[in-house]
């Protein structure tokens, strides 16, 4: 079932809540601000839980630099230098951190208002970013389906099209927390990743794929968060997933819930940092600390720039399409 109210105003109209929910009683609300999860609510051990941070506003949505929840491009991640050569001819983007493109730039997708259809137990946001748009080529048509099945999964699946050939490459960028509140340094972590990519100080990456074992980006068993966290400064990495297609890429678990990953996409963001000052959230919530976890399914990061990536073109015509699946399962 899927029910649609106002969620308030930003510059560019009325924003729309939809929640879809399934017969567990899980509740997803989604909105046409960014295609951003607002909200994440199951049953856990007797009583509903919010397990992802967010904002009650549009207005927090419109001036967050945190991307919470929200659909993220053209291009998720970094693009080194704000440029990159596409058949033989370079591109500019606008850069806004250290010269560098983040998260599809100041203007990006994650900060628009999308149009929203329901189809059956989902919801489709859909936008035209146009030739150039965020410095981009092509127009290109894009598409985010949320679906929630009745074993708690939540599907997000993305597709586009466009007229030019072009770098595409969405995530979503849910901030989550199976506790619902507090440090998320106590739940485990598992990634079906054998490597991950170094950035550089200003988190490019150099171009190496370098093995995680002996690393505290060793997550092929399970375990804490907490237990690398400070030998690792915070974890903001991108690992590259084993196999091919549609594959398990992590599972993070809490005392009580499961939360499983699988993803068409290449590799994830395993971003865990620490919020020093206390940022205002939903319902009074203030997020401080190492209070969330995010699992970001995305292509390589800064592919255009380096020739030992795969570089993943949106050929002009070609659909672009990728899945992923966050599954939640209580504990009895
Ligand atoms: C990046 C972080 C960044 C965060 C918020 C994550 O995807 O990996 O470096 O701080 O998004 O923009």
């Amino acid at each position: 079932m899927v029910t649609k109210e106002p969620f308030g105003q930003c510059p560019a109209g009325t924003v729309y809540a939809y929640t879809l929910k399934n017969r567990n009683g899980m509740a997803v609300t989604v909105l046409t601000f960014g295609a951003t999860v607002q909200k994440i609510c199951l049953p856990v051990r007797g009583e509903m839980r919010d397990v992802c941070l967010g904002y009650d506003d549009p207005d927090s949505y419109y001036t967050q630099d945190g991307y919470l929840g929200a659909t993220v491009g053209r291009i998720c991640n970094r693009i080194g230098g704000a440029h990159f050569t596409l058949n033989g001819k370079e591109y500019r983007l606008p850069a806004n951190e250290n010269g560098n493109q983040l998260h599809g730039g100041p203007a990006a997708l994650s900060h628009r208002l999308w149009s929203a259809e329901v189809q059956d137990n989902a919801v489709i946001f859909s936008c035209l970013s146009p030739d150039g748009d965020d410095g981009y080529p092509g127009n290109i048509q894009v598409w985010v389906r949320y679906a929630l099945d009745e074993n708690n999964g939540l599907e997000i699946t993305y597709g586009a099209i466009s007229d030019q050939d072009t770098y595409f490459g969405m995530t979503n960028h849910t901030y989550f927390n199976l506790n619902g509140s507090g440090s998320v340094l106590d739940n485990t972590l598992q990634l079906d990743a054998d490597s991950y990519t170094p950035p550089d100080a200003q988190l490019i990456p150099t171009g190496e794929i370098v093995p995680v074992a002996g690393t505290p980006l060793d997550f092929r068993k399970s375990k804490p968060l907490g237990q690398d966290f400070e030998k690792a400064g915070l974890y903001d990495n991108n690992f590259v997933l084993n196999g091919d297609g549609m594959k398990k890429a992590a599972r993070l678990e809490s005392q009580d819930l499961i939360l499983d990953m699988e993803t068409t996409q290449r590799c994830v963001q395993v971003y865990c940092a620490c919020y020093d000052t206390p940022k205002p959230g939903k319902a009074g919530a203030q997020y401080q600390g190492t209070c969330f976890v995010c699992l970001e399914a995305q292509p390589f990061p800064d592919r255009m720039n380096h020739p030992n990536f795969p570089k993943d073109i949106l050929f002009a015509g070609t659909p672009y399409h990728q899945t992923t699946v966050y599954r939640f399962t209580p504990k009895p």
